[in-house]
């Protein structure tokens, strides 16, 4: 097959990653002729005119958008029967992005879960894609342990260190489920994987997400900015009389993380998918957008600007007076909730000024599934 008939499957695409890689193979990265055909996946109903991906026109790759697709329900079987009759030319699909997470309370169920719906799309396509030849999919640094106290291994987190996750925690993370799947499936098929392991993904999408920091920090300082009187137009000089501590302890403002842009994360997995002999085989491929990890302490202050704040220390500091820079200016209340409880307290004030989807999703939100 020639490069120009490339044909992307993406599920997820309504995602922070999954948005970002529609929006990327749109505007034609890496080249005008890297595919000629991409279908978008998603669960819940996404309208093209409200998904803020570019127009159509003769330059770019076809789009087909395909909503109402519960992985959930059924299986590789009845899957692949609902993908026959929803997508155009499925028997072209090339390269499969799957960018789908459910976040479930209990995490064994949670991983169960994810695996099974993996493994659906991957049997599906194996019955109606005989064309496939590259699956990509993210892991995250929940995959090094990091939801336990302490973490499982200290940093740098190395790709080789995943393999040797302790029991107990590995059974609660969907990645190392991945892999054993994507390894049995892809023996003797022409197709190979790889897999891409982001920090926290920074990235844009059209109708909220389960788990978006960028969001989560959008809901709390807007909500935080709109009750102390800042909005848009106010005045600069105004603005910065209104302080928000850093919502943590010293401790957290000084840990240390790598953010990656979703762009970034997109690039990435798309010239992963085009390179099978180099990024194929199962390999692993952590990804920041910088080599140094940042901290959060350090970002605040640039964070609340933006929403015409001054961002300050943590609290805890300004309590103590250990905070050598903000002594003297404490902000009215130090005893603020936590953003989460923040908004989940003023929540209602998004629908009461018309931003509907900031209203419903977020960290922790879920999205309904
Ligand atoms: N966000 C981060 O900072 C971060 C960091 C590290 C790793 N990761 C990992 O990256 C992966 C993708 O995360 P993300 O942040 O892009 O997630 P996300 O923004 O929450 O998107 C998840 C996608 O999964 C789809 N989905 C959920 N349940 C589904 C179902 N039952 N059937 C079909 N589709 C379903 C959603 O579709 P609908 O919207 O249509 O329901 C959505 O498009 C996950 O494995 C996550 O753990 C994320």
């Amino acid at each position: 097959m020639s490069k120009r008939s490339n044909h992307a499957i993406v599920f997820g695409a309504s995602g922070l990653i999954g948005w970002a890689l529609v929006d990327q193979l749109l505007n034609s990265y890496p080249t005008a002729d890297s595919f000629s055909k991409i279908t978008a996946v998603t669960n819940r109903p996404l309208n093209f005119s409200k998904s803020y991906w570019p127009e159509p026109d003769s330059n770019r790759p076809q789009l087909q958008l395909v909503s109402g697709i519960n992985l959930r329900h059924g299986d590789g079987a009845t899957l692949a029967d609902s993908l026959k009759q929803e997508v155009e030319d499925i028997g072209s699909i090339t390269h499969l992005y799957y960018l789908v997470f459910t976040a479930i309370e209990d995490d064994i169920e949670e991983a169960a879960v994810n695996r099974r719906m993996f493994q659906n799309v991957i049997d599906a396509l194996g019955l109606v894609s005989p064309h496939l030849q590259f699956v990509v999919f993210p892991g995250g640094t929940r995959g090094y342990g990091i939801y336990a106290a302490g973490g499982s291994f200290s940093p740098p987190l190395n790709e080789d260190m995943v393999n040797n996750l302790p029991l107990d925690y590995a059974k609660t993370v969907v990645y190392p489920m991945y892999r054993a799947m994507l390894d049995k499936a892809s023996q003797e098929k022409k197709w190979t994987w790889c897999e891409v392991c982001p920090d926290a993904i920074i990235g844009f999408t059209p109708n909220g997400s389960q788990f978006s920091l960028a969001l989560h920090w959008a809901q709390y300082l807007s909500l935080y900015a709109y009750n102390h009187a800042i909005g848009p137009h106010t005045k600069e000089s105004q603005a910065t009389a209104v302080k928000v501590p850093f919502p943590g302890n010293t401790a957290g403002a000084n840990s240390l993380f790598s953010p990656v842009s979703s762009d970034t994360i997109a690039r990435f997995m798309i010239y992963a998918s085009l390179h099978p002999e180099t990024c194929g085989n199962g390999r692993l491929f952590n990804i920041s957008d910088n080599e140094t990890p940042c901290k959060y302490g350090d970002l605040w202050p640039r964070l609340a600007r933006w929403f015409g704040l001054e961002g300050m220390g943590p609290a805890e500091d300004l309590q103590t007076g250990s905070n050598p820079l903000r002594v003297g200016e404490l902000p009215q209340s130090l005893s603020l909730p936590l953003p989460g409880e923040y908004i989940a307290r003023y929540r209602a004030v998004f629908e009461k000024c018309g931003c509907k989807n900031a209203a419903s999703a977020g960290v922790g939100a879920g999205t309904g599934n």
